[in-house]
């Protein structure tokens, strides 16, 4: 299999792939649930976060929300494996419940059943890990969601999400991402990172950002979000500050269309908060769309965990609990 940096090498194509993309037609609606687990749900996290005027829900998990039999959306299982097992069994209650499935996926048992039904199905190229197919499987989502008319054409903004990642990509470990994300990376050696965004846009990239350094770093790492964190979490800080001033870094994930307080928000917590943590860092997204905003802000988290991955020595491509546990799963 490729390295990590070949992998994320392929992201502009992926979102050019994904606005070339010919979507199959699906029943028309205006509300969609998004259903997966992992590297293929987090598609959904930013699909949503980017089409905000859309109704759509991101659901992680076997069962589908009370509300879906009666809202009745379609359902869009992602899946790149397509066999995942929480993913397959929302797919078979939406199925059960007449509702409108449509799948993203790179085959599997998805795939087959895409194929049995006649399920509009967007088959992803597969060969990757799932977490480094983020721009073909966003963009399928978002392609979805304009074929039913949930959303508006999306042609436009991942062109330009292609743009701004190849850019920001540049010429690969030294291209301006990279530049970026190993300034960040030398602050957060040996210790846990936590990712601040801001509810919306920058919130589902928090979430990508924290995955990413699960699954490609090896080490923990958490999210949170403003406003809400400065109703709880800054109240936590002082407690164990000689404990968090060794272990713990902070990234700012920052967006111009930001709520003016929350602009004002993020000074003052990261002021108050600064006694506690040493290292607090600060990323802006770059370009126009919402889609295109995201996809750059998250290239650059992708990078910096193959840099914290590096750090210590580590691949970052094999996430050998993960498969365990899939297999522990499988056993009687
Ligand atoms: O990144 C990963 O490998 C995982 O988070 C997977 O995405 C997750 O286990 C679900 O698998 P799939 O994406 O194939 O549905």
């Amino acid at each position: 299999m490729n390295s990590m940096w070949e992998m994320l090498a392929g992201l502009p194509n992926q979102y050019r792939w994904a606005a070339d993309l010919e979507p199959p037609s699906v029943p028309p609606t205006s509300s969609a649930l998004v259903c997966g687990m992992g590297g293929s749900a987090v598609s959904g996290d930013l699909a949503a976060a980017a089409v905000p005027t859309a109704l759509v829900a991101v659901n992680k998990g076997y069962s589908l929300p009370g509300w879906a039999g009666s809202l009745r959306p379609l359902v869009i299982a992602v899946s790149y494996s397509g066999n995942t097992e929480e993913t397959r069994a929302a797919v078979d209650e939406a199925l059960a419940l007449g509702l409108p499935v449509a799948v993203v996926a790179g085959g599997g048992v998805l795939g087959d059943l895409a194929d049995q039904r006649s399920l509009p199905i967007v088959r992803v190229p597969a060969g990757l890990q799932p977490r480094a197919a983020l721009g073909y499987l966003t963009g399928s989502v978002l392609r979805l969601l304009e074929s039913a008319g949930a959303a508006g054409d999306q042609v436009e903004a991942l062109g330009e999400a292609s743009s701004v990642v190849a850019e920001l990509w540049g010429n690969g470990p030294s291209g301006p991402a990279a530049h970026l994300a190993l300034d960040l990376a030398d602050g957060l050696a040996g210790r846990i990172s936590l990712i601040y965004g801001s509810s919306g846009l920058t919130a589902a990239v928090a979430v990508r950002w924290k995955t990413q350094i699960n699954e490609n770093s090896k080490r923990p790492a958490f999210w949170s979000v403003l406003p809400e964190l400065d109703h709880n979490e800054i109240e936590g800080w002082p407690g164990l500050e000689s404990l968090t001033r060794r272990a713990m870094g902070i990234i700012l994930l920052r967006d111009r269309d930001e709520h003016p307080r929350v602009q004002r928000r993020f000074g003052l917590t990261a002021d108050l908060i600064s006694g506690s943590v040493p290292l607090i860092g600060e990323v802006w997204s770059q370009g126009t769309s919402r889609v295109a905003r995201m996809a750059g802000l998250a290239l650059i988290g992708d990078i910096l965990s193959v840099y914290l991955a590096e750090q210590e020595g580590i691949d970052a491509v094999p996430v050998d609990v993960i498969d365990q546990l899939k297999v522990l799963l499988n056993e009687e």
